[in-house]
């Protein structure tokens, strides 16, 4: 895994590079070109190697399914098909937002989004009974999961989530990332602020009435307009929820 997620965020690796690693591993092979012919993409013609898959999709994009492919076994536990479904969803939203922004893509920040609640699956796999009872009591009184946890345990999912990044030798960048996911303000740099706005989106479209006047609209307007959207902007963002939701399933 260490392999693939490395390859998966090195923005200078070569065609040929990404094409060895994903070919020597068969189950991988057969995953990515699943993915790659997937309704989603739509391509006309069928993907049958890595190689085409590539040319197709283009080195980012197979980077991308590639990160989410290493990540996904991670997730496996009793909370992780939910927080794996966030985590996609972040993921493919900054994305969306970095399209609307105008702005080239941005290293690391769909693998960010990927991975910024790792934390939550490790605490729950570590210590299961002290992290259901900060996820249920941060349920009940409405407030930010990362308080309740460093109030009761001293640490947040946030901080584990960025030195698991760490130990696992992926770009500082990314582990700095994940361990602020949390944490926002005015001076923030552009990729985090897309982290942020992903996040609250990913968050948004588990809302019944995502829209404007309805709950979690105005902390998502809020994050928005720190890229500079206007409401306008946000409401037409928001119409790609769609696209969003089709493509995260579309990784599985
Ligand atoms: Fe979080
Ligand atoms: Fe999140």
């Amino acid at each position: 895994m260490a392999e693939l997620l490395g390859i998966a965020n090195d923005p200078t690796v070569s065609f040929s590079k990404l094409t060895q690693v994903i070919s020597r591993d068969q189950a991988l092979t057969l995953r990515m070109l699943t993915v790659a012919n997937s309704p989603y993409y739509g391509c006309s013609r069928r993907i049958d190697s890595v190689r085409s898959a590539i040319a197709v999709l283009g080195t980012r994009q197979v980077q991308n399914i590639a990160s989410a492919m290493a990540l996904a076994p991670a997730f496996e536990s009793q909370h992780g098909p939910r927080l794996w479904q966030h985590g996609l969803t972040t993921a493919v939203w900054t994305k969306h937002i970095v399209r609307a922004l105008g702005v080239p893509p941005l290293d690391y920040v769909f693998t960010a989004g990927l991975l910024h609640d790792i934390g939550v699956v490790l605490l729950l796999g570590n210590a299961p009974e002290a992290e259901n009872a900060c996820m249920d009591q941060a349920e009940k009184e409405q407030r930010p999961l990362a308080d309740v946890e460093r109030e009761h345990l001293g640490t947040d999912h946030a901080y584990i989530g960025a030195r698991a990044c760490s130990n696992w030798k992926l770009p500082e960048r990314l582990a700095e990332l994940v361990g602020d996911h949390h944490v926002s303000g005015e001076h923030d740099a552009l990729d985090l602020k897309v982290l942020h706005a992903a996040n609250a989106l990913a968050k948004l479209c588990d809302s019944p009435n995502p829209g404007p006047g309805g709950p979690g609209w105005e902390a998502t307007l809020e994050v928005l307009e720190r890229l500079d959207f206007s409401e306008e902007e946000a409401v037409e963002l928001l119409t790609a929820r769609g696209d969003v939701v089709a493509e995260a399933s579309s990784f599985g």
